[in-house]
């Protein structure tokens, strides 16, 4: 257990709605086809906002909300998969558009696992005394990667950032991380794919060709196998949260939420029954955004603080999976 508060969180969502009818002019598919399959209605999309600039906006909220100053950072964290450069890295960018000058910045990718990752991450700094405080934030534009010709992954995505402040409990706090469950199985990376920029410098010999890690693409653009993902998605789901919580010493029926990363509401409705949760405790918000990558968990758990549904001293289990293949699962007071 770590004395670590959720000091503040803050979200940005781009303004553009598409919706499943406006998706059914782009590729042959339709509204009832992608509800049923996906129980996405709409998502939203960047009008060009970089990553930096949404995840700016919700880091601002978040410090807000925490009533710090952004000099009273130690330390930004940016989980993205689709940052705006390869360097500077998000948070540094993020640093210089809040003007929080003593922190340290770095950002961090595990796909869609990215926020508890960082979250687990954060825990293990503030052990050390001279961290106090520790933004995170995820911002995703994973449009940027998406083909929009391919109907059975471009009806999936969207865009947005969510940012939380991570700081020191005090003894009278009853916020802490009780306990993660993270996990990787890089054997199976083949089934989510997007790549990087191949080698290619004025040295390289006439020819000289180095076969692709997961298959030929030509591009950046996000490959799926739709199905695998969903098998391992709901087995990690629901056993990395069955385990954080026997870690944590908690009964799942103590939960106010589970906040799984919001990819497929039948994903999470056949987790819920493996892990025999409580169907109200689940947090499902698929439906108006889509999957937002690593932003799509603290989207959630801002939503459910501003409206006052989530209250201190109250238990929470989030849970993401995604590319690599990864997971993760941590339980907290919030
Ligand atoms: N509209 C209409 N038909 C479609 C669409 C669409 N948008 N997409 C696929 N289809 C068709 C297929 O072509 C196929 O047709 P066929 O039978 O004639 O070949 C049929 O629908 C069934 O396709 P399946 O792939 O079997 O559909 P499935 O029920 O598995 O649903 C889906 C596909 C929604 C992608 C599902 O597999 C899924 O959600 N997988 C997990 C995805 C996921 O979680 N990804 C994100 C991970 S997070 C990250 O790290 C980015």
């Amino acid at each position: 257990m770590t004395k670590m508060k959720i000091a503040g969180t803050g979200s940005f969502l781009p303004e553009l709605v598409v919706t499943n009818q406006m998706m059914t002019r782009i590729v042959d598919t339709s509204d009832e086809w992608i509800t049923t399959r996906t129980g996405i209605s709409e998502r939203r999309l960047s009008s060009g906002e970089p990553t930096w600039f949404m995840a700016a906006e919700a880091a601002r909220k978040a410090l807000a909300e925490a009533r710090l100053e952004p000099a009273q950072l130690d330390i930004i964290m940016v989980t993205t998969c689709t940052p705006d450069y390869y360097l500077p890295s998000a948070a540094c960018i993020v640093q210089a558009e809040l003007g929080a000058e003593r922190a340290f910045c770095f950002d961090l990718n595990a796909a869609c696992t990215g926020f508890v990752y960082a979250l687990d991450m954060a825990a293990r700094y503030l052990l050390d005394p001279q961290i106090h405080n520790i933004l995170i934030v995820a911002s995703e534009n994973i449009s940027k990667l998406v083909d929009y010709s391919d109907r059975s992954t471009c009806v999936l995505f969207g865009d947005g950032a969510s940012a939380v402040v991570c700081s020191r409990g005090t003894d009278e706090d009853p916020s802490a991380l009780l306990a993660t469950k993270l996990g990787s199985e890089g054997r199976t990376g083949h089934v989510l794919v997007s790549r990087a920029l191949k080698v290619r410098h004025p040295f390289l010999a006439d020819g000289a060709v180095w076969p692709d890690r997961f298959g030929e693409h030509s591009d950046h653009t996000l490959t799926m196998e739709g199905q695998e993902v969903f098998k391992f998605a709901v087995r990690v789901l629901a056993d990395s949260v069955l385990e954080a919580a026997a870690q944590a010493g908690v009964n799942l029926t103590e939960l106010r939420y589970i906040i799984p990363h919001q990819a497929n509401a039948r994903i999470v409705e056949a987790a819920a029954r493996r892990m025999k949760a409580n169907p109200a405790q689940i947090i499902s918000r698929i439906a108006d955004f889509g999957n937002t990558s690593s932003a799509s968990i603290p989207i959630c758990l801002d939503e459910l603080v501003r409206a006052g549904k989530l209250l201190r001293g109250e238990k929470v289990a989030i849970c993401g999976f995604g590319a690599g293949l990864t997971y993760g699962a941590a339980i907290f007071i919030y």
